[in-house]
């Protein structure tokens, strides 16, 4: 069956329905940029877009790149801070007419992964690493996810994580591939130092161009793949959360 996945990322708001059965998209994306500022209101416009690009109606299951409990945004490290206490499922749910699913865009992309991708099948601790504005984390142990790890924000050399090692900073700040992989490197030395996670899976707009950067990547124990879904594992999770359960 096919169910409506969006991904709200930092800079686009994409969207397609996913054929559940192969986990994948069901038709080519359709991508509005994100708003600035980014606020609830301009954000849900935007989803809303999407959506009707395809005449969807149906469930609908949306990423938002922060802590999600229940439907509620809890933070907003890089969309407006009025996101902060908004129930999203409930906005975004009366904006659409449809029922909706919130869930964190890094957990989407973990799920999906586990099901579909790089971690399939895979047992023991495996952690799902999205690099793109931010750095988003997705923990599984024996397959089941812990959600919300926020683990972009663990502090690296006085800073937050995601400040010194995303993509918008290689970016940003013009770095070379060799220069941003010792970054992401340190940064997972620290997180293997926390975890000890059998794989790492690099997601993330950045894992198309995987081949550019883990191979300069060295003294991790734990076996590093590029995701598998890509770009598009935020869309396929997503899409998973808000299949109906029977
Ligand atoms: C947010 C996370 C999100 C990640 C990737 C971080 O700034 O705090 O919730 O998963 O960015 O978008």
């Amino acid at each position: 069956m096919n169910v409506f996945g969006v991904d709200i990322g930092g800079s686009g708001i994409k969207g397609a329905p996913v054929d559940l059965a192969r986990g994948d998209l069901a038709e080519p994306r359709h991508k509005v940029l994100t708003p600035h500022p980014a606020t609830p209101e301009s954000v849900a416009d935007g989803v809303a877009e999407v959506v009707t690009h395809f005449g969807w109606s149906g469930p609908v299951g949306i990423t938002f790149p922060g802590v999600v409990t229940g439907s509620v945004i809890r933070t907003a490290a890089n969309v407006d801070k009025k996101w902060i206490d908004t129930d999203a499922g409930k906005l975004l749910g009366d904006r659409l007419g449809l029922p909706v699913t919130v869930l964190n865009d890094a957990d989407a992309a973990g799920v999906a992964e586990m099901t579909f991708g790089a971690g399939r099948g895979r047992k023991g601790t495996v952690l799902v690493l999205t690099f793109g504005t931010g750095i988003g984390s997705a923990l599984f142990v024996d397959g089941t996810l812990v959600p919300n790890t926020e683990l972009g924000h663990l502090e690296l050399h006085g800073h937050d994580a995601e400040k010194h090692a995303s993509t918008k900073v290689k970016d940003d700040e013009d770095l070379s591939w060799h220069h941003w992989a010792h970054r992401v490197q340190k940064y997972l030395a620290h997180v293997e130092m926390l975890f000890s996670p059998a794989l790492i899976v690099v997601g993330g707009g950045v894992s198309r161009k995987s081949d550019k950067f883990l191979p300069l990547i060295e003294g991790i124990r734990a076996e590093i793949l590029p995701a598998q879904l890509q770009n598009n594992a935020g869309i396929v999770g997503a899409a998973m959360s808000a299949a109906p359960k029977n």
